[in-house]
């Protein structure tokens, strides 16, 4: 019986040291320690063992069971530590799972539409030019022949930066800053962000433009109508009604303001285009001479067109969307759809 207990007790000692894994110390214990298992068996056979022997084997094998029960526990915490083997460890990687999708950003409705105005207009031979958005009171308003005191000052609500900084109102500054280095002929778009201290639901406070303007002999209005009905040709892949309404712009002459079918309601009339079943989407005119003598250019000369179209406005109108303030929420939902 002794040599009995001895030698389990080794084997147990020489299993548990070779366990790897939680499953295999599971086996262990119920195969040593559990109710059937092979200390259990010796203790019933403790009965056999002659009367005067019975108090000290009993001792020897509770002993041994204690000892391998606490190296039992032992190997329990390490095992549950950073004893377990790579492939059970909570942050193993399991080569078979299907892969997680990254999230796929997109460019804003903003800039797609922005993307597909420019390359229409470089299809049509322009060239673009980018300038600053913090500009010189001198390019956005002198240059255009808008002076100091002069009352349009007043339709553009201007973010002032100090008394001749200015967060610039539109693209337009980019016709003097281009026209004061460059001689004709010439054939540019501007595309830009641009300011204003306006919101509603066809305004916001920062919006892009298109500025385009072309410079050369024998320049005439019919060219604008033209160039412009080919660009809404293109845009919105179908002949759209233009509406060319007289307006004014100190820097043109004559000028307009140019208004498509609009495409919400069909021409009916809803809040969008104020009931009136058209959208403003950009301003137009024949460079007046003013400017091109502050350029240095000789008005008998040349001639040129120039426009400024509202971006927002074009996107809403292409994806039928009733307030431009949805494209600046930032809200997923509805930035994914595009
Ligand atoms: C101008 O800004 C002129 N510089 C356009 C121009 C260029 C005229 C060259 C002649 C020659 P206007 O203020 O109308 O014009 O603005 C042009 C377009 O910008 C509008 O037709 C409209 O589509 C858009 N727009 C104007 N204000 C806002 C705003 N707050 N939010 C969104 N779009 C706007």
């Amino acid at each position: 019986m002794e040599q009995e207990l001895v030698s389990l007790q080794t084997k147990a000692k020489e299993q548990l040291a070779a366990i790897e894994n939680s499953s295999q110390l599971e086996e262990f214990r119920i195969q040593f320690l559990g109710r059937k298992g092979q200390f259990s068996t010796i203790m019933k056979n403790l009965g056999r063992v002659p009367k005067e022997d019975k108090p000290r084997m009993g001792q020897m094998a509770n002993g041994a069971r204690k000892e391998i029960e606490a190296l039992y526990s032992e190997k329990q915490t390490a095992l549950a530590s950073c004893g377990k083997s790579p492939s059970q460890s909570s942050d193993a990687i399991d080569l078979t799972l299907p892969g997680r999708r990254p999230v796929i950003g997109k460019l804003h409705p903003v800039t797609q539409i922005m993307n597909e105005v420019c390359s229409i207009f470089e299809g049509l031979g322009f060239a673009v030019a980018e300038g600053p958005d913090v500009e010189h009171d001198h390019y956005n308003f002198e240059a255009l022949n808008i002076p100091a005191h002069h009352p349009a000052r007043d339709m553009h609500d201007t973010f002032y930066v100090s008394d001749s900084i200015l967060l610039r109102t539109h693209t337009s500054p980019m016709q003097a800053r281009i026209m004061e280095t460059q001689q004709p002929p010439l054939r540019v778009i501007a595309p830009g962000k641009v300011y204003r201290c306006d919101s509603d639901i066809t305004h916001t406070p920062m919006f892009h433009q298109v500025e385009g303007f072309l410079v050369d002999k024998n320049v005439s209005f019919a060219d604008l109508k033209g160039i412009l009905t080919i660009f809404t040709q293109k845009m919105f892949d179908k002949d759209l009604e233009l509406r060319f309404r007289p307006s004014f712009f100190p820097f043109t002459e004559p000028s307009a303001e140019v208004d498509i079918a609009c495409v919400i309601c069909g021409g009916k009339g809803c809040r969008v285009c104020k009931r009136t079943g058209w959208l403003e989407i950009l301003g137009a005119g024949m460079i007046d001479p003013e400017v091109f003598k502050k350029v240095g250019y000789n008005p008998e000369v040349y001639s040129g067109f120039a426009f400024g179209l509202g971006i927002e406005r074009i996107a809403m109108l292409k994806y039928g969307i009733d307030d431009i303030r949805l494209y600046y929420e930032n809200d997923l939902r509805f930035l994914s759809q595009f």
